[in-house]
């Protein structure tokens, strides 16, 4: 991951330009990178706009294909992508880096980490997936209509960190996770992305069709849903079904 790198100084969404590049008949290597000093458009999660301050930040998709999961194991992959992404952001930060289901990376209890992957998929197995990432590196201030909601690298180091290291520390740890999703280590995964799943085991509040409840995240199964302790009953959760209320 990250030995072919194409870096684009300003580009609508590293995404969009790799899924450019997927559609164009070239073969593209697995574990290309497209980065970008700006993203003049940059994507979220639910048709929301990704913003980030031009050469502070890591915006960046990765490419891979992983063919040898089908369409049930898709929530495997990002799990891959989450721990390899959480565990190189902990060795700069420490224990406060978490997951938060489904896949934002969040230092206590603020995000510092935007992910959306996006699939081609062909009957019932993958073709290729784009991993789009967004950290917030050493950008120091966020727009107040995040209401603290936000974080980055440089606000809990207070100094400034490399791009081109960071980036080759997430490669190589994704590298390492994506290996073992394809040696079928999926135990192994879970466990770790179980580890530093954030509020796993404790007790806080959720929302359900309008109704807020206490429960305890207990697991995270291979189709995605999160399952949720509440009262002695256990309930499954899948996207969008059930929002982390503060
Ligand atoms: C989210 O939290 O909503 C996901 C944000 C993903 C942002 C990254 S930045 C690089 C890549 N290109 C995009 O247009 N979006 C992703």
């Amino acid at each position: 991951v990250g030995q072919n790198l194409i870096k684009l100084s300003e580009v609508d969404s590293t995404n969009n330009f790799l899924k450019g590049l997927v559609s164009n008949s070239e073969p593209l290597p697995e574990g290309t990178v497209i980065m970008a000093d700006n993203q003049f458009a940059g994507r979220g999660q639910q048709q929301n706009s990704w913003v980030a301050e031009p050469g502070k930040n890591l915006t960046f998709s990765l490419y891979f294909k992983p063919t040898f999961l089908n369409i049930q194991q898709q929530f495997l992959f990002n799990m891959a992508i989450s721990n390899g992404l959480a565990e190189a952001l902990t060795t700069i930060l420490g224990a406060g880096v978490k997951i938060k289901w489904p896949n934002d990376i969040y230092y206590n209890d603020q995000k510092l980490v935007g992910i959306l992957i996006e699939n081609l998929i062909s009957g019932h197995t993958y073709k290729s997936s784009i991993v789009g990432i967004g950290i917030n590196v050493n950008q120091q201030k966020f727009d107040p209509a995040l209401k603290n909601r936000a974080t980055s690298i440089w606000q809990i180091l207070q100094k400034d960190v490399s791009l081109m290291g960071l980036l080759s520390e997430i490669c190589n740890h994704i590298e390492a996770d994506y290996l073992r999703l394809k040696a079928d280590r999926y135990i192994y995964l879970q466990k770790a992305y179980l580890e530093k799943l954030y509020r796993f085991g404790a007790l806080h509040n959720y929302r359900h069709n309008g109704e807020i409840f206490e429960g305890r995240i207990v697991n995270v199964k291979e189709n995605g849903a999160i399952v949720l302790e509440i009262g002695e009953t256990e309930k499954d959760f899948l996207f969008k079904e059930v929002e982390f209320i503060i």
